[in-house]
């Protein structure tokens, strides 16, 4: 496991850090496998009965490290990647967040597969994929419109609006909005309390939840993928993703 990773485990609840604070947590192909192996450890650990993810009181993530998009445009099905994206969506045990300041790309769509999440004052939901030439990705396309309806995620997907704390509650998208100083122990009390629940009762009331989509969410995660890595190769995207790490 690296250190821009950071896993430990008290009270039943395995608490998974996004430790690279300097590039805003976005996401290296590294840490996709760390964040993969991390889940795996915590679904095959029978004291692990709830997970927390988190970044820092200032970031959540930046999505996907745009250096390693443009390193690796050739990313397959078998990619860190996807194996995260999957892995997250069929992850059996309670998982909540906690959200602070940006989430960004994969930083905002991971949320739509927690069970429950805490958000900060500060924070924002982005989804700027068209922006970029890409599509939505995670499973998104399907998670989002059901969560808050076609319209609210078209203006989200497709005009890249990013949604405040406030618009997130609204929308469903996080259970409180919290000061931003709260927000990281109030996530870990509700993941303890989750944890402390009887563990097969929460188990299949979170598959039940699930069960209606879940099969259509794999699916989907496939599809985008293959329509996602497409355009990461395809000049519009690698134009808006060079421009970014162009800024002066
Ligand atoms: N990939 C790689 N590096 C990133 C990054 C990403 N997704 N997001 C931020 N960084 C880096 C910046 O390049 C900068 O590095 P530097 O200090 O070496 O120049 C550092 O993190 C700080 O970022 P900065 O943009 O200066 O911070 P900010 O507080 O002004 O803005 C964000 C924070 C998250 C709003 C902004 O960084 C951002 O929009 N990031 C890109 C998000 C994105 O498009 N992700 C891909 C989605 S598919």
């Amino acid at each position: 496991m690296t250190d821009v990773v950071l896993t430990s485990v008290a009270e039943g609840v395995a608490t998974v850090t996004l430790n690279r604070p300097a590039k805003k947590n976005a996401i290296t192909t590294a840490m996709y496998t760390a964040l993969a192996d991390a889940l795996d450890a915590a679904e095959g650990d029978p004291d692990v009965r709830a997970v927390l993810l988190r970044g820092d009181e200032t970031v959540f993530c930046a999505g996907n490290d745009i250096g390693d998009f443009l390193d690796r445009p050739e990313a397959g099905p078998d990619d860190p990647g996807f194996r995260f994206l999957r892995t997250i969506a069929r992850f059996p045990k309670p998982l909540v967040a906690a959200v602070c300041g940006p989430a960004v790309g994969v930083g905002a769509t991971m949320l739509l597969h927690c069970d429950l999440v805490y958000a900060g004052e500060g924070a924002t939901l982005h989804f700027p994929f068209v922006d970029l030439g890409l599509v939505p990705e995670a499973g998104s396309s399907l998670l989002l419109p059901q969560a808050v309806g076609h319209q609210r995620a078209a203006a989200a997907l497709m005009l890249g609006e990013p949604l405040g704390a406030a618009a997130a509650l609204d929308a469903g998208l996080v259970n409180r909005v919290l000061p931003d100083a709260e927000v990281l122990g109030v996530a870990h009390d509700q993941a303890a309390r989750l944890a402390a629940k009887p563990v097969t009762a929460l188990r299949e009331t979170k598959r039940l939840l699930r069960s209606g989509t879940q099969a259509a969410l794999l699916d989907r995660i496939e599809d985008e993928g293959a329509v996602f890595t497409r355009l990461l190769g395809e000049p519009e995207a690698r134009a808006a993703l060079s421009s970014f790490l162009a800024r002066p």
